[in-house]
């Protein structure tokens, strides 16, 4: 089974700061990195590492040869990824003493796919392939209406949480992947247990992913009408920059689903990528390989 990934490519401009800028405050960066980023890029190669076959499609600006190349050496195919003469789409992410990070977005290039595009990208899956979506590209709803109508199961990771957003049928998708933050803004409650509820009552055939951060991450699976819930604990590790940990957890998690191994397996691998790409700089740069996360796995 393939996997597409219809997603961005960022630079990502990363400054290293003592803390986030604050209205009106002039800051020095303790230094500058220029990096292969976006969250499409991110996860088709953190499902390309996890072992999964992937395509990732898109839109390739001024600027972006590098992140091409990038995915081609991930082993990323990249047949569907098209140029055009928008600027490289491109994040300034700023990272803190501790780790964490803010990130402002211009899309660019991202935002240029085009109904043939898509169309034509679709025409080379067949029914039961995967397709993966994330909202930093234009068009999700006729994207995700065109896949359904094609029969592909259809994952979304609605981040960043946007207008990009209304008009998407959630009906017609098989995962959704949020934050904590992306599961309230969706279904007005702060509690996962609650926002798992909501979100199943408005549409039961939707399996969910909660991730948590130092709480770990939690998922309901509806199978055959059935629901499995499965919830795991974080690995506790040393942050160095969280940039990119989500796109490696989701990586890692739906590679597991496509090789069907068991929920918590999905997950203990996924939290163990994550764990991993914490402790190192950048967001593609920093998703470990498979090898890495099964041995840090047998460590335990
Ligand atoms: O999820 C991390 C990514 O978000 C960064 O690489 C940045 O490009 C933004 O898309």
């Amino acid at each position: 089974m393939k996997v597409l990934n219809i997603g961005s490519l960022n630079l990502d401009y990363v400054y290293h700061v003592d803390h986030f800028v604050q209205p009106g405050e002039t800051l020095n960066a303790d230094s500058q990195m220029v990096n292969p980023g976006g969250k499409g890029l991110n996860q088709s190669v953190a499902l390309s590492r996890a072992g999964a076959e992937v395509w990732h499609a898109g839109c390739l600006g001024k600027g972006g040869e590098s992140l091409k190349t990038l995915l081609e050496q991930n082993g990323v195919n990249t047949r569907w990824l098209l140029p055009v003469s928008e600027l490289q789409g491109n994040a300034v992410i700023q990272v803190n003493a501790q780790g964490q990070n803010c990130i402002l977005l211009f899309g660019g290039s991202n935002r240029c796919l085009s109904d043939e595009q898509v169309e034509k990208t679709l025409a080379d899956f067949a029914p039961g392939d995967l397709l993966v979506l994330q909202n930093e590209v234009n068009d999700l709803p006729m994207i995700v209406e065109k896949a359904y109508e094609r029969g592909l199961r259809i994952v979304l990771n609605p981040s960043p949480y946007d207008a990009g957003l209304a008009g998407v049928d959630f009906g017609k998708l098989d995962w959704l992947l949020v934050n904590e933050v992306e599961a309230r803004q969706l279904s007005g409650c702060a509690d996962p247990e609650a926002a798992w509820e909501h979100l199943h009552r408005e549409t039961p055939g939707l399996s969910v992913l909660i991730t948590l951060g130092s709480a770990g991450s939690v998922a309901w699976q509806v199978k055959s009408g059935s629901v499995e819930q499965f919830r795991q604990a974080a690995f506790s590790v040393p942050a160095v920059d969280t940039t990119g940990a989500g796109d490696t957890f989701t990586g890692y998690f739906l590679g597991g689903l496509l090789e069907d191994l068991p929920l918590e397996d999905c997950m203990r691998r996924a939290s163990m990528a994550s764990a991993l790409s914490v402790q190192r700089p950048g967001a593609a740069a920093s998703i470990p390989r498979r090898a890495e996360v099964e041995e840090a796995l047998s460590r335990l």
